[in-house]
């Protein structure tokens, strides 16, 4: 009976001390939340992740309407996100305080799948910048600026201008076309090998690719707790990257097999030769163990952004025929027929002006990667820790009233002079992010944007067909956002 009764206390004891735990670290989460930018009321461990719903984006851009130009974001209990919401205070913090704002925050799905280890993506310090030079280098030596680059991008725009040639003006989804397009360029670039259109391999790497992107979206429970796709129910959702980081392995392993120190054919090659030349006494950031995911990291963020970009590009020109007439009268007033190139890219204010409003509204970066702060810094008041999640809400920023007139407008006038005869460099205008962290590829993209659909203008009129739904221009979210699936007409023009 009284060893009973000790027991009983005992347990009593352990029990009151659980609650005290309890309520002490209740205590200080709040505490902390309340010295946070303010944002919608996080539940206890899984903070906000419910509240994102089927359209995250939906409630982000509600939540910055609300909340103003910063708001805290709670992706369960220790991803805690400090969102900028205003251009300018993105400027302030991104532009002109690079030494704090550019370290980098891993996304947990990502490092679950141990794609993020040695990738310039995700890497920080001497490490990061070290690749980020080698690879910036790397990109220019096969060509991005060159007009090595520009005569490939060239054969591949006639190749795709081929396969829609050959719907004869009928319906078609040219999402296909596109994916194959972008990806060959890339692929060329870091493994060397372009591929056909409907080469099984290709299409299974494609469709792999675009499955990851869709996979990363925040309403997935997978985003936030990785761990889950160990469950052999969920373990299907590592089908995607388990097929990429598998391909890219096989890659390198057959770079090995043929590798000649004098004919360095792509990236892979020269980052061998890398290895080979620093061996042991100089500090080398190439590891020869992970050159599949410095590969893995360009072909994912060079394949899918650009060809999203297209998509919005087709869409949004197919869907506003007076843009459209404008186009084809600067292609044909400018080109005269003639190939275009580059140093086109000036003559053309009116293109450049639609690819830059495709760009903002499509806009296929809602936010930056997750950056944060490398030491505590002080934000309208607020105490924000070392350490911290920081984003960029990129939406929100490309549609804020204070900056943009009439924001959900496409109109690519908005970008040029008052003669229409020049582009507006605005700076509240960031798709490719800014800073120091900002794209690596952005002028690979830009090239990619300008000769493909230069090209295909030149040759052809968009429509979308006759009966077909009217387009819809809401985003299929993942890791970019993407247009919904659509049909256009290719009009061969005279
Ligand atoms: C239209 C196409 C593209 C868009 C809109 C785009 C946009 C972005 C954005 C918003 C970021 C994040 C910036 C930040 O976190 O502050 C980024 C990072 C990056 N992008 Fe792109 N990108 C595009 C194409 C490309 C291409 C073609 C490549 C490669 C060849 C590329 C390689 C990278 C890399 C490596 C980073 C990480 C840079 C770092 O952490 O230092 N991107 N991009």
């Amino acid at each position: 009976m009284k060893l009973f009764l000790t027991d009983s206390v005992g347990n009593y004891d352990t029990f009151l001390v659980f609650i005290i735990i309890i309520l002490t670290i209740y205590y200080l989460r709040q505490r902390s939340i309340s010295l946070m930018p303010r944002g919608p009321t996080p539940l206890p461990i899984v903070g906000n992740i419910l509240s994102y719903g089927k359209q995250p984006w939906k409630n982000i851009i509600k939540w910055a309407e609300h909340y103003g130009d910063v708001m805290t974001l709670y992706q369960g209990p220790f991803r805690t996100t400090v969102w900028i919401n205003d251009a300018n205070l993105a400027i302030n913090l991104f532009q002109k305080q690079p030494d704090i704002f550019s370290e980098r925050k891993h996304i947990p799905f990502m490092t679950h799948e141990g794609s993020t280890e040695g990738s310039i993506v995700w890497e920080n310090g001497p490490a990061w910048k070290t690749k980020r030079r080698w690879m910036l280098s790397a990109l220019r030596h096969f060509g991005m600026g060159k007009r090595s680059l520009e005569k490939q991008i060239n054969a591949e725009a006639d190749i795709f201008c081929q396969e829609a040639a050959k719907f004869k003006s009928q319906p078609f989804d040219p999402k296909h076309f596109v994916n194959c397009a972008v990806a060959n360029i890339i692929c060329s670039i870091s493994f060397g090998q372009r591929y056909d259109y409907l080469d099984p391999e290709f299409t299974e790497l494609l469709k792999n690719l675009l499955a990851f992107f869709r996979q990363c979206n925040l309403s997935n429970i997978e985003m936030h707790i990785p761990s889950i796709m160990n469950l052999p129910m969920f373990r299907h959702k590592r089908i995607p990257s388990l097929y990429l980081i598998n391909f890219l392995k096989n890659q390198v392993k057959q770079h090995k097999e043929t590798f000649d120190p004098d004919n360095i054919r792509d990236i892979i090659d020269r980052m061998l030769s890398e290895v080979q030349i620093s061996s042991d006494e100089e500090k080398s950031y190439t590891d020869p163990e992970h050159i599949w995911s410095s590969i893995l990291t360009i072909f994912i963020a060079g394949a899918e952004t650009t060809f999203s970009t297209l998509m919005w590009f087709l869409l949004y020109v197919a869907s506003y025929q007076d843009v459209q007439a404008k186009l084809h009268e600067e292609i044909d007033r400018v080109l005269e027929g003639s190939k275009p190139t580059m140093a086109d890219r000036t003559r053309l204010p009116y293109f450049e002006a639609t690819t830059y409003e495709v760009q903002r509204l499509g806009n296929i970066a809602g936010t930056s990667l997750p950056h944060a702060n490398a030491e505590e810094f002080v934000l309208k008041g607020h105490k924000i820790p070392k350490g911290t999640i920081i984003n960029l809400n990129l939406k929100r920023i490309h549609t804020d009233p204070k900056y943009w007139h009439d924001p959900m407008t496409f109109n690519p006038a908005r970008f040029l002079d008052e003669d229409g005869q020049k582009v507006k460099k605005l700076n509240v205008f960031m798709p490719f992010g800014i800073g120091r962290r900002a794209c690596l590829g952005e002028s690979l993209a830009k090239m990619e944007m300008f000769l493909f659909m230069t090209n295909f203008f030149q040759k052809f009129k968009v429509t979308i067909p006759e009966g077909h739904p009217q387009p819809d221009f809401d985003p299929v979210v993942g890791l970019t956002m993407s247009p919904k699936q659509f049909k256009v007409c290719a009009i061969p023009r005279g």
